[in-house]
């Protein structure tokens, strides 16, 4: 276990996926009923972007750092701008601290609603558990990510929101997630899941979508982000994330976002949006 998300908290990627994050809880926080969470990789939950690990890369200069400040947000990512800044307090022109998934979700928990993460990485899970804080509505498990998937669904209130967001360190990532999500649909078919993937070479990405249109899974959409239009690339220029079960309007949501953020990442950035099963 080498990665450690410290070196690329906050860039394009996080950008992009904690928007849609923010997005789906938004929406389960529209009826009274409480939710679950369940984050299977969880990482750290605050990230200091002045740490020597952070400077490393400037990662997050390039995603977060470009968003911070922007005034012209549309309010589906208005929202998660705010959050950040929350977490940076009054009077910063650039984010000195950012909110991991489990930082994002505890912010958006209501009084009965549930969060259950996952972090295998002993440091990263001590570190996790001292930024969530006590907190009857979270429990914290040092354990695989991908047996949580089983151990905690489906889960007592019936709706509710899976982020699989894997390191993608092992060469097997995309057969590991489509074996969680078989195991986890079969256990709850009607909740909503998130499965982030990077997006460096094009035909592993082409492979795992046409495997999920197979599944017999009958909502599925992929929003995908690119930086430049390229094809095999060593370093990140892209990254997706399967849904399933996307809640109602996130896609017209995700196409009102797409141009303002790409524009706001690079020139040449470009988010899409690809249906993969079913009739949306
Ligand atoms: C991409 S990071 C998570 C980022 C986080 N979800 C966010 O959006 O802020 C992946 C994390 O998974 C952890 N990890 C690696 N293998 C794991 C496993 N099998 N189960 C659970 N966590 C794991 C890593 O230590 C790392 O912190």
């Amino acid at each position: 276990m080498n990665y450690r998300h410290i070196y690329h908290a906050g860039n394009f990627a996080d950008v992009f996926k904690h928007i849609v994050l923010v997005m789906v809880l938004d929406h389960l926080r529209q009826k009274d009923k409480p939710f679950f969470v369940l984050d299977t990789h969880a990482g750290i939950g605050l990230y200091d972007l002045e740490s020597e690990e952070a400077q490393k890369t400037g990662e997050a200069q390039a995603g977060i750092g470009m968003v911070y400040e922007r005034t012209d947000a549309p309010p589906e990512a208005k929202q998660y701008v705010d959050i950040v800044r929350h977490a940076n307090g009054k009077g910063r022109k650039a984010p000195r601290f950012y909110p991991g998934s489990p930082a994002i979700v505890k912010s958006m928990l209501r009084r009965n609603d549930r969060f259950t993460a996952g972090e295998l990485h002993p440091d990263d899970f001590k570190t996790l558990k001292k930024s969530l804080g006590a907190d009857m509505r979270i429990r914290i498990e040092k354990t695989d990510g991908y047996g949580l998937l089983k151990s905690q669904l489906p889960p007592p209130e019936r709706r509710g929101l899976v982020l699989v967001d894997p390191p993608f360190e092992a060469t097997d990532e995309f057969d590991r997630m489509l074996k969680g999500l078989r195991e986890a649909y079969k256990r709850w078919p009607t909740g909503i899941y998130i499965l982030w993937y990077p997006v460096k070479d094009t035909a592993p990405v082409a492979d795992f979508h046409r495997v999920l249109s197979g599944e017999g899974i009958p909502k599925i959409i992929a929003a995908e982000f690119s930086l430049s239009p390229q094809g095999f690339t060593e370093k990140l220029n892209g990254c997706g994330m399967i849904i399933v079960n996307p809640p109602w309007m996130l896609r017209e949501h995700l196409e009102a976002i797409g141009p303002w953020l790409a524009g706001a990442i690079s020139e040449s950035a470009r988010c899409t949006i690809k249906e993969i099963a079913g009739e949306l």
